[in-house]
């Protein structure tokens, strides 16, 4: 595969259908997910990925119920606790998008480590939306960009998109060139509104649980085989 990094956003979803499949407890299709991400980062290994960022809970997510919440939190202790020491090793560098506050102190705590201890690697980027909403995240960029305004820091011609862009937690990520959503659903629920105006889209039917480097070998072949044209025509 060409060797073109890409910045590949993923929609995590079909773990609740995986379960009930299998007549499993949801927490199981969620547990079965942890594996997926483990085989998807793995994968990346052999794949023109740069930047890979896993949408893991999104802001709407707590309006579930709390003891589904509560598991996924659990998860996400799980997966830092057993997973940090081998993605450090790997060389990758760990992010967060999101909204920070919300989540509980000791994950706070552990992000906050993960994301310190590897902050020099020069591998993958591996940016997690946790608690992420598109929305909340561009209302909290009008916000800084207000402030400033009112600051005397910024005229309100030199709002530009430039401005905005550096307000959106996403700064310093290139856009994503591909967002890959799981289980049949093809809507962004939340996700990367502003970041995604020019992504290339690819929905599979494989659930989350199933995912793995075989389908995302097929999502980039598929990308790498688009026309992109940012809204210009290309030389005939
Ligand atoms: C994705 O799987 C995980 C999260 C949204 C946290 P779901 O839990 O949404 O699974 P389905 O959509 O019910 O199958
Ligand atoms: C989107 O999945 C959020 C994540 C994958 C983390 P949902 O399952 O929450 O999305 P909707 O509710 O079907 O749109
Ligand atoms: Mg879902």
């Amino acid at each position: 595969m060409s060797a073109q990094k890409l910045h590949i956003g993923i929609i995590m979803d079909g773990n609740g259908r995986w379960a009930e499949a299998r007549q499993l407890p949801r927490s199981m299709g969620h547990r079965a997910g942890i594996d997926a991400v483990k085989r998807t980062l793995n994968a990346c290994k052999n794949l023109p990925v740069g930047w890979l960022t896993l949408y893991s809970f999104s802001t709407e997510n707590w309006r579930r119920p709390v003891g589904e919440v509560e598991e996924l939190m659990q998860l996400l202790r799980f997966f830092l606790r057993s997973e940090l020491a081998e993605i450090h090793r790997q060389g990758v560098r760990l992010n967060m998008i999101g909204e920070r506050e919300k989540l509980p102190p000791d994950i706070q705590d552990m992000m906050a480590h993960a994301i310190h201890l590897t902050e020099k690697n020069t591998g993958l980027v591996l940016t997690v939306a946790l608690s992420y909403g598109s929305r909340q995240e561009m209302t909290e960029a009008a916000r800084a960009v207000a402030a400033k305004v009112v600051a005397g820091q910024l005229t309100l011609a030199q709002i530009d998109e430039g401005e905005v862009m550096a307000a959106l937690q996403t700064f310093g990520l290139p856009d994503p060139d591909l967002i890959i959503r799981t289980s049949g659903e093809q809507r962004l629920s939340n996700f990367l509104l502003w970041q995604a105006a020019y992504a290339e889209f690819y929905f599979t039917e494989t659930l989350w649980p199933d995912f793995g480097e075989h389908d995302l070998r097929q999502a980039i072949e598929n990308f790498q085989q688009r026309e992109r044209r940012f809204g210009t025509r290309n030389a005939t």
